[in-house]
């Protein structure tokens, strides 16, 4: 794990952390975005500070700079200009227009037009290298690469024209300060992040919002972040709900929780889609009810996907090593395997990270977590750095430096290396035929953060199956409609028409 994901897991404050290693909390706030080497000996004192291996964290600091984290809520001047780039094709008539903002790679819009019915038209990111992922996946979209702060309601709202659906994920720096809608003003130098999205919304009056983010937004100072959150968007009009959903109930082979808000302009009840795959883990939310899980109802749902399930085809390789094509006698054996070859030419970010030495010895060690390495083999770290990921079940959340095996569990269940981009994206539910762009740290980061695909085609069959609902023939649609869970009291909608192809 990086600097900033350490000391933010240890509920440090970067100015506490700076006076302990005696620098100014602006150079500390350098080394945490990648953006200046840490001296030796500031090394050791901030391993100290934070309990790690000095070793671990030099590791986890050298990925950072080779892609230093200008986009996850800091500007700086890798920032896109307000450079535009626009669509490719125009809009199909009849679908959803979907503006993406914070879009990174685009999982969540590309997941809405998975759905069918919805047409990302346009997105936003700071980072160049995120719009061009973003636009080379959706030619229908208008890419703005731009500091969202700084760049015009107006200029936004003519870049992408019309919207039905305002989806994104704001990074949650400074949550905490929002202020009531009616005294939000464009151009405040003191908006957050969060606010910047609630004015795009006002200004545009999408028919839905869905604003996705960590679990850690319902603790936060006591729960005080997301009410915040919750009367921002409530007062720019919409009826608002939120729940907490987990990938792999919706069929992604991963363990990756979410918040998810989601709000209508018109009133509309959202129906929250239903778990397509059981998967009986621990929510990070605790007990409440507001997370989603299979009801008791669901005993015919299959299990979660699993790691071998949807990386299982992809040819072996060594560490440092690369295939650029699928092997002939190793077939897809799943129907998601099957799914996420469906449209590629041919096989692509198949490389290995190359490990020293010293490394490859900790990962042929390595088991369920660290203390499965053989005492002295490293001297600190979390439980879950070294650790080798389980073949039979859905992976340990995704994290942005999944190519490091000091960082969270993300070593090959039975080869001796850290998953590759592909695996990465694998796991993440992107399809081998989505386009990556930038250098090989953007895209593992672009792929690390992004929302998985098949959780934003789930809220998008929901989006439609909320509308549905309100048909006065709805009981002869397609779409099935339950009006309640067995487990929650939740509404919910069966999320696939018969047809729809779904992975299992
Ligand atoms: C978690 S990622 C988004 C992932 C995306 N929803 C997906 O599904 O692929 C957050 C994104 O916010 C972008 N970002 C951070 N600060 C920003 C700002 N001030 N203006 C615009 N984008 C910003 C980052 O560059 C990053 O790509």
């Amino acid at each position: 794990m990086d600097l900033r994901s350490l000391r933010i897991d240890r509920d440090l404050k970067q100015r506490d952390v700076a006076a302990a290693v005696g620098v100014p909390a602006r150079e500390l706030g350098k080394w945490e975005r990648g953006l200046a080497d840490v001296p030796p000996e500031a090394l050791a004192a901030l391993a100290a500070v934070l309990g790690v291996d000095p070793q671990a964290l030099k590791l986890a600091q050298s990925a950072l700079r080779a892609a230093p984290t200008a986009g996850e809520g800091y500007t700086t001047s890798r920032a896109g200009a307000g450079e535009i780039v626009p669509r490719r094709a125009p809009a199909p008539a009849g679908a959803l227009r979907v503006l993406d903002l914070f879009c990174g790679a685009g999982g969540l819009s590309f997941g809405f037009e998975q759905a069918g019915g919805f047409v990302t038209t346009g997105g936003i990111d700071l980072l160049p290298d995120r719009i061009a992922t973003f636009t080379t996946n959706h030619a229908h979209a208008t890419g703005i690469s731009a500091d969202i702060a700084a760049f015009p309601l107006d200029a936004l709202a003519e870049a992408v024209g019309p919207t039905d659906v305002i989806v994104g994920g704001p990074p949650c720096q400074g949550f905490s300060s929002i202020r009531p809608f009616r005294t939000l003003t464009e151009g405040d130098a003191r908006n957050t992040l969060a606010e910047h999205y609630i004015l795009v919304l006002a200004r545009l009056r999408p028919r839905w919002f869905v604003f996705e983010n960590v679990v850690g937004l319902l603790t936060h100072e006591g729960g005080a972040r997301l009410r915040a959150v919750l009367a921002g968007l409530t007062g720019a009009g919409y009826t608002v709900t939120w729940r907490v959903l987990n990938a792999a109930s919706y069929g992604v082979p991963q363990n990756r929780e979410r918040v998810v808000i989601v709000g209508s302009r018109d009133g509309v009840p959202f129906l929250w889609p239903r778990p397509t795959h059981r998967h009986d883990a621990r929510s990070m939310a605790g007990p409440r009810a507001e997370v989603l899980r299979a009801g008791a109802g669901d005993v015919d749902l299959p299990r979660a996907v699993t790691l071998d399930d949807a990386i299982g085809d992809l040819p072996p390789v060594p560490s440092g090593a690369e295939a650029d094509r699928y092997a002939p006698d190793m077939p897809p054996r799943t129907a998601y395997q099957a799914r996420m070859r469906v449209g590629a030419a041919g096989l692509t970010l198949h490389r290995a990270t190359s490990h020293s030495a010293k490394m490859l010895n900790i990962i042929r060690h390595a088991g369920a977590n660290i203390h499965a390495l053989p005492p002295g083999l490293v001297t600190s770290g979390f439980s879950s750095c070294y650790s080798r990921l389980d073949a039979d079940t859905p992976s340990t959340t995704l994290t942005v430096n999944f190519v490091h095996p000091a960082s969270n569990r993300c070593i090959h269940p039975t080869q001796d290396r850290a998953l590759t981009p592909r695996e990465g994206a694998r796991v993440q539910s992107f399809p081998d035929r989505f386009v990556f762009r930038g250098s090989a740290a953007h895209v593992v980061r672009q792929i690390g953060n992004a929302v998985p695909p098949l959780v934003g085609e789930a809220l998008a069959r929901a989006i439609l199956a909320s509308e549905a609902a309100l048909l006065p023939d709805h009981g002869r649609a397609t779409l099935q409609i339950q009006t309640v869970s067995s487990d929650s009291g939740t509404p919910t909608a069966s999320s696939a028409p018969a047809s729809s192809g779904r992975s299992p």
